[in-house]
């Protein structure tokens, strides 16, 4: 018999509690955080939704393994394990861990870059587009049109855009070190990339002589939209798609702490001796040994049993379909949401939801807010924070103005998402009496993590 319910595929053997407060005590707790949901103490936070990384719950295999980490300095059997299964998943020849994944793009960038050259990507992911910036060189973004409209459907609205990079590479190709793809566009909606746009992604940088460095973050998530959405590809396990896509690439970066189902980690691998060596004298500059990158034996045993499992097709399937399964009720209810709902978070369309809330007034900002206060349920704004301030420090909007909605792996259940799905159509119900906000004060880096606002009268 075939069950239409998709359970989750594991029965839960430790539990936290989560805390229960009231409307006013959210209120002043998020003014006392200066009104940024980064700030606030996430004790205070009912379901926290900020991110999907490092907050998955590891598996009973996993705290097993973290007691067979060997702490040695140098030649850990630790990493040997770490680096037969990156591997067999990449086929990269380098394997040099990282504490997290913004370190391997700091140590890939600033070993490569040299100032005024141009990094393009489908999008570039916040960390990204900063580790790039301050080396002033340029990251471009290049998704395919249907990835920057959030209503419009496309079973891969993370595609590069190849004619646009076609070009880009004709006309400025001396300036381009390198080509990113990042799997899944997490900017960009958590929206996949089709293995055949990596194939001609990839025929690109072969006629411009250029490398392929995958974002491979949610690679994992990205293989099983492949297998679900691409012809030809639904019989394929979801470990063997995204070999494919590590192969047609020449190395990557990674956080562990989304696909590698573990709290901390990530990795630079790449095939180029040359850079490999220049990216490990860095590594041992700022984050360590290259046998350990910043990390315990016992994290590199933890992502190792994580990128193992992470590829397991019940997993996959009951990821992606919850995700999916709160995108379906808010749009049921009316909600604009990115469509068609990504693989590790839901979008909500801000500018959309509150058009009275100009861009620079931060409609994203408005939304996450007012959740958390109605709710005790914490998003994050992606937006006009988060991407509106250029190199010159002028402001303007936002390609999209979205608050995301992102889900753990294995953390919450399906009442749980329930509530938040219930939560996000009352607050939509409000959206009238939702005000905008202006920065108090912010970092010219990364602002939307430290910015204080304040409410607009
Ligand atoms: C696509 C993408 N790239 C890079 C990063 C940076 O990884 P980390 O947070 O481990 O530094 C993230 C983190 O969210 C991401 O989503």
């Amino acid at each position: 018999m075939n069950f239409r319910t998709i359970i989750e595929p594991f029965r839960i053997k430790s539990v936290e509690a989560v805390k229960f407060t009231r409307r006013e005590e959210r209120e002043a707790r998020l003014r006392e955080a200066g009104y940024n949901v980064f700030r606030l103490h996430a004790e205070d936070v009912l379901i926290d939704l900020l991110t999907d990384s490092g907050t998955g719950a590891m598996s009973a295999a996993q705290w097993g393994a973290l007691m067979q980490g060997d702490e040695s300095y140098a030649g850990s059997r630790s990493f040997y394990r770490f680096q037969d299964v990156v591997r067999d998943l990449t086929g990269f020849r380098h394997i040099i861990p990282t504490h997290q994944g913004r370190a391997a793009e700091r140590i890939l960038f600033h070993t490569i870059l040299h100032a005024g050259q141009v990094v393009p990507n489908n999008n570039h992911f916040d960390t990204t587009r900063a580790n790039i910036e301050v080396e002033d060189a340029e990251a471009l973004d290049l998704v395919i049109p249907e990835g920057r409209v959030p209503s419009a459907i496309h079973p891969f609205k993370g595609n590069v855009d190849l004619e646009a990079l076609e070009r880009l590479l004709a006309e400025r190709g001396d300036r381009v070190p390198l080509v990113m793809v990042t799997v899944t566009n997490n900017s960009g909606g958590g929206q996949p990339v089709s293995l055949e746009n990596v194939r001609g992604v990839r025929a690109l940088c072969d006629r411009f002589r250029k490398p392929l460095f995958l974002d491979a973050c949610r690679f994992a998530e990205n293989a099983y939209f492949v297998k679900v959405r691409e012809p030809g590809q639904g019989h394929r396990a979801p470990k063997a798609i995204a070999q494919e896509m590590f192969g047609l690439a020449d190395g990557c970066t990674m956080s562990a702490k989304k696909d590698g189902l573990a709290n901390i980690g990530g990795f630079l691998a790449m095939n180029d001796d040359t850079w490999a060596e220049a990216c490990r004298n860095l590594l041992i500059l700022t984050e360590g040994f290259p046998t350990y990158g910043g990390l315990a034996g016992y994290d590199l045993e933890a992502i190792a049993r994580g990128l193992e499992e992470v590829v397991e097709e019940p997993y996959l399937r009951y990821r992606i379909r919850s995700t999916a399964y709160l995108g379906e009720k808010l749009l049921a209810a009316g909600v604009p949401i990115i469509q068609p709902p990504g693989g590790h978070a839901i979008y909500l369309d801000a500018r959309a939801l509150l058009p009275h809330v100009p861009p620079l007034q931060y409609p994203g900002i408005a939304l996450a807010n007012a959740l958390y206060v109605e709710a005790g349920v914490r998003g994050v704004e992606i937006g006009t924070v988060m991407f509106g301030l250029q190199p010159d420090g002028t402001e303007v909007p936002g390609a999209m103005d979205l608050v995301r909605l992102a889900i753990p792996r294995r953390v919450y259940t399906q009442s749980h998402v329930d509530y938040v799905a219930e939560a996000v159509i009352a607050v939509a119900g409000m959206r009238e009496q939702l005000r905008g906000y202006r920065i108090v004060q912010a970092p010219r880096v990364l602002r939307h993590f430290t910015a204080h606002f304040e409410p607009l009268p």
